[in-house]
């Protein structure tokens, strides 16, 4: 069950000009939070903003004992909201309701892993990458980013164990262009009788290209889709992806409620690309 929360921010630390990672005291949330789940902040009280903001739970914060005690938010700056959230000050609080929507399907071996973030697409990725290594999955991230300094957490997933291929459209760090060319040649070279669960999270057209690119080779891939959300709840239908239906027709899910995790094979990617 979601439950709101009156949240003290416990850290703010800048990852870059754009970029911050936000510490929220939410035991409840972070003890029953699942790899994908999101939740929705009150950046600022009173009417401006007046709606909640979705972002991914990236981490979940344990005390000595192991005991959930807090979550972060990998945050992107682009609006009022995240920038509020850049600019937030330890003890300061958020309204913080959570864990929302449906979660990553986690595999187990001798199926292999591999995660295609982009950007702040990664920010679902790590409490993924945790559980997987806890099942003992091999695990594979393909990130790409603007920039290498762009980059983040690298040592965190190395520590997991998880492999990584990184790109840059700059070409500052790893392969040169965007994460689904190595995606491809890497789909291209495993026999098609190893077990692969491919699980995406970036911007929209990363996501298609992925799903396409999973479906092309014939694997399965859960894709995180962003769709902007004024409630997080199922209320308002502001978030609805066109889903294919059995029968060749479509109809729409409301993706904080049906996803964010969805069936990338599933999607109607032609009808907002
Ligand atoms: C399930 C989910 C999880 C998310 N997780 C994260 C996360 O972990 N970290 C993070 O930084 N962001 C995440 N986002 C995106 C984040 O919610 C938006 O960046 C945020 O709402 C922007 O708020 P704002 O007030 O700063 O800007 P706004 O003024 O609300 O938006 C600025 C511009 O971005 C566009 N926009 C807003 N939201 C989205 C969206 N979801 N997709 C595409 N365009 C959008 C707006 O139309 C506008 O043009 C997530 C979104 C979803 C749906
Ligand atoms: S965000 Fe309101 S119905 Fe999905």
């Amino acid at each position: 069950m979601p439950v709101d929360v009156d949240a003290e921010i416990i850290a703010n630390r800048p990852l870059s000009s754009e970029y911050n990672v936000l510490t929220l005291a939410a035991p409840s949330i972070a003890a029953s939070a699942a790899p994908g789940q999101f939740v929705m902040l009150k950046a600022a009280a009173g009417v401006d903003p007046l709606l909640r903001r979705p972002f991914s739970v990236f981490e979940i914060i344990r005390d000595r004992h192991g005991t959930a005690s807090a979550i972060t938010v990998l945050s992107k700056r682009i609006g009022p909201s995240t920038s509020l959230i850049y600019d937030a000050r330890p003890g300061q609080h958020m309204m913080c309701l959570g864990p929302l929507g449906r979660p990553f399907t986690v595999i187990d071996p001798p199926a292999e892993a591999w995660m295609i973030a982009g950007g702040v697409g990664l920010a679902p990725f790590a409490t993924l990458a945790e559980a997987l290594h806890a099942r003992g999955v091999a695990t594979t991230l393909f990130y790409g980013a603007r920039r290498g300094a762009e980059l983040f957490y690298l040592d965190f997933f190395r520590q997991l164990g998880v492999d990584l291929v990184l790109t840059t459209e700059d070409g500052s760090t790893g392969e040169h262009g965007r994460v689904i060319a190595p995606l491809n040649r890497a789909l291209a070279a495993r026999s098609s009788a190893a077990a692969v669960m491919l699980y995406a999270c970036g911007p929209e057209g990363m996501l298609a290209a992925a799903a396409r690119t999973a479906l092309s080779y014939g694997r399965p891939c859960q894709v995180s889709v962003e769709r902007i959300m004024g409630c997080g709840l199922g209320g308002c239908y502001s978030c609805v992806v066109p889903m294919r239906s059995e029968d060749g027709t479509f109809h729409h899910v409301r993706s904080c409620i049906a996803g964010p995790v969805l069936p990338g094979d599933q999607i109607r990617w032609d009808s907002h690309n």
